[in-house]
């Protein structure tokens, strides 16, 4: 276990009206509301946000956005800009594998993103992570270097302490198969932190909470947060439902 303070972050996806936003966050109040040692955010998506803002209002509960577009305003139909997000969230999940994959995502739009979403003063959680095809050639390590090198192309070191990365294996997405905690860590340690390392300095790079996201539950998640390098999770299916998402902000204490 490291001095970082660990987060344990419910990526929703698109999932949930704003009345299920309203009864799940109370459900999850219920049961972490007395817990300060874990940062614990919800990030729903964007029509539920207003009513996560009021329902946590006070709490130790913070709240996310899903996606961002890197433009201030304009003709972007549908698109929704860190300026709009700033007055109801902290946190803002960039990159995700989902927005890559499906929507056309790459780690330039990735890294205009994380630019718009710091200059506007949200937190940006920005995800990498390898596909399996990836991952069976051997070429984890220089994907996921070359996403964490591109997305954080031209950040401030002064920025460092307002940046999560999440190392999410695409393989582990929502497959039950999660990677072993030795697994991640080793990216987490070994080719992640040394990259932040270099771009921002020894001490904020070391300061930095990387999570690790793909298939986390209450069974695996205690065992995967021992690790060095693993400051908590991003976690998906299991942010659903209060009892399992409360179950994993326990194992992260
Ligand atoms: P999962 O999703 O926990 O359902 O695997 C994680 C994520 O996509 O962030």
């Amino acid at each position: 276990m490291s001095t970082r303070k660990p987060i344990v972050a419910g990526n929703w996806k698109m999932n949930k009206t704003i009345k299920e936003a309203r009864e799940l966050i109370q459900g999850i109040l219920r049961e972490v509301q007395q817990i300060d040692a874990v940062e614990i955010i919800i990030c729903p998506p964007y029509v539920c946000l207003e009513a996560a803002k009021q329902e946590t209002e006070g709490s130790n509960i913070k709240v996310g956005a899903q996606n961002m577009h890197w433009e201030a305003k304009g003709a972007f139909t549908g698109e929704i800009s860190a300026g709009m997000l700033v007055d109801l969230c902290q946190y803002v999940i960039i990159g995700h594998s989902e927005r890559r994959a499906m929507f056309g995502e790459t780690n330039e739009t990735v890294n205009k993103k994380i630019h718009a979403a710091l200059q506007a003063g949200l937190k940006p959680i920005m995800c990498v992570g390898e596909t399996l095809e990836e991952n069976q050639a051997g070429k984890t390590a220089a994907v996921v270097e070359g996403m964490v090198r591109e997305g954080l192309k031209g950040v401030d070191p002064t920025e460092a302490e307002n940046l999560v990365i999440a190392y999410e294996p695409v393989w582990a997405i929502g497959t039950g198969l999660a990677a072993t905690p030795e697994g991640a860590n080793a990216v987490q340690r070994d080719v992640i932190r040394p990259v932040l390392r270099e771009l921002f300095g020894e001490e904020k790079g070391n300061a930095m909470r990387i999570l690790y996201g793909g298939s986390v539950t209450p069974a695996n998640a205690a065992e995967l947060f021992a690790q060095s390098d693993i400051d908590g999770g991003l976690i998906g299916g299991a942010s659903l439902k209060s009892d399992s998402f409360s179950a994993i902000v326990k194992a992260a204490l």
